[in-house]
């Protein structure tokens, strides 16, 4: 879309009635929106790309994508790890066509120009005679910020957005329900899984961020009554209403959790897991870790999202991200991480649990991503677009001074950290640059504004 298509920031800002909750439609379908985003979201927020245990020798690399940018992600001899445009300078073919793998240099297999690991162009073919005034130096692709938390890997294209612990903000607490349960950290478990849902990335990272209250009714249920074990009775897993939500009051980011539910525990995770999770030594030393008995062991069913894209499960620990293919449409990059001291054992369950669970193929993530289609396809019609869509649960109720949990903080059924995500898109949008952004970066301003 050309510069004549943009929407103006109060058209932007319009479209997302916080006071009020409601959401106007378009935000999910509107091919203009979809570029602004790109280059007002994806191209300035942190965004994850993966875990360090996935490339773990220097010259171990994976390729990936930030927005629609495809990238390549590798380890260089000092450790640091590198992530620049998976694009040739010369005429723009990509730079490298694999997965991952471990490499010395890239070498374009459209002229042959070569780049080292750190993103370097460092051979042209015939240089004397094709290019002899060519100076390499400044001729490598646009290289991106990388940093790391607790082993997950992001990266920002923008010099100016602040760095990747202050992004975070308040969300890193509850990153640490999965990312901080042993001083061994984590560790990935090889392999990712990849599959296009035609949905609007925003339907995939709100649920996450926000939505408990799915979870309870027909979009799970049938996949709860199918992995439950006989032993159970359905009646103890009624939706349990003891929870919390978090909205980041600056930021985007949410989660949402409840606490001290085992039956739901066992309905999602099965025996083993839930075994693992709630009792015993490792279970012991992550309450330690994290401070309280609830925050190790009886916290479950807990979603999350960093905004913009990166989601995961605490607990069942799917790790994915929902890469956006214009307003219609997401590629989902989904890979499991597990506690990097587990037993064999419990390691391999894990991988097994959710590839049952939250994976292409799992009975949880089918129903989600069943529900995110039906959406987009109604979208389709004009009037159907016309109304807005209600997000109003949960509004006004909330509390900033909660004794256990940092942030915004409300029922476990609420739409809170949606609305919380939302007023951030809008910021952004509308936002020119990080400058801007950051000066509306007072405490709990989201939350005032509600
Ligand atoms: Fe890469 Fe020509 S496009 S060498
Ligand atoms: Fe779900």
């Amino acid at each position: 879309a050309g510069k004549s298509s943009r929407w103006a920031d109060a058209d932007i800002a319009a479209l997302v009635d916080e006071k009020n909750g409601r959401l106007d439609p378009q935000i999910f379908t509107d091919q203009a929106i979809y570029e602004q985003e790109l280059e007002r979201i994806f191209a300035r927020s942190w965004l994850m790309l993966g875990h360090e245990t996935q490339i773990p020798n220097a010259g171990d690399f994976m390729t990936n994508y930030m927005g629609e940018d495809p990238v390549i992600v590798a380890r260089q001899k000092n450790g640091d790890i590198r992530v620049f445009l998976n694009q040739c300078r010369h005429r723009g073919m990509r730079i490298c066509r694999a997965d991952g793998g471990n490499a010395k240099s890239f070498t374009c297999s459209y002229h042959g120009w070569a780049y080292d690991t750190a993103g370097n162009l460092v051979s042209v073919p015939m240089q004397q005679e094709a290019f002899p005034k060519l100076k390499k130096e400044e001729w490598g692709p646009l290289k991106a910020r990388v940093e790391t938390y607790k082993g997950l890997i992001f990266a920002n294209w923008d010099a100016d957005a602040p760095d990747l612990e202050t992004y975070l903000g308040e969300a890193k607490f509850y990153m640490d329900h999965m990312l901080d349960r042993t001083e061994a950290g984590t560790e990935a478990i090889p392999g990712v899984q990849k599959w296009v849902i035609p949905c609007n990335w925003k339907l995939a990272a709100e649920q996450f961020a926000s939505d408990m209250y799915h979870a309870a009714t027909t979009a799970h249920l049938s996949g709860i009554l199918a992995g439950l074990p006989e032993e159970v009775d359905i009646t103890d897993v009624a939706p349990p209403t003891t929870g919390i939500q978090f909205r980041a009051p600056w930021g985007g980011h949410g989660t949402g959790f409840y606490i001290n539910d085992p039956a739901l525990l066992l309905a999602i995770t099965g025996p083993k897991i839930a075994g693992y999770n709630t009792q015993g030594p490792a279970a012991e030393k992550a309450s330690e870790r994290l401070g309280s008995i609830e925050r190790g062991a009886q916290v479950t069913a807990e979603h999350m999202t960093i905004f913009p894209n990166c989601s995961f499960l605490p607990g069942l620990n799917t790790v994915r991200a929902w890469h956006p293919r214009g307003p219609n449409e997401i590629e989902v990059w989904a890979f499991t991480i597990v506690d990097a001291d587990a037993p064999d054992d419990i390691k391999d369950e894990f991988r097994r649990q959710s590839m049952r669970s939250f994976s292409a193929a799992g009975v949880f993530e089918q129903d989600d991503g069943e529900n995110w289609v039906e959406i987009q396809q109604v979208l389709r019609g004009h009037m159907a677009r016309s109304r807005p869509f209600n997000a109003e649960m949960g509004l006004g109720e909330t509390r900033e001074d909660h004794p256990d949990y940092p942030g915004t903080i409300s029922n476990v059924y609420s739409e809170e950290a949606a609305r919380g995500l939302y007023t951030h898109w809008v910021r952004m949008m509308t936002s020119p640059d990080w400058a801007t952004l950051n000066a509306t970066r007072t405490p709990q301003l989201d939350a005032a504004s509600a």
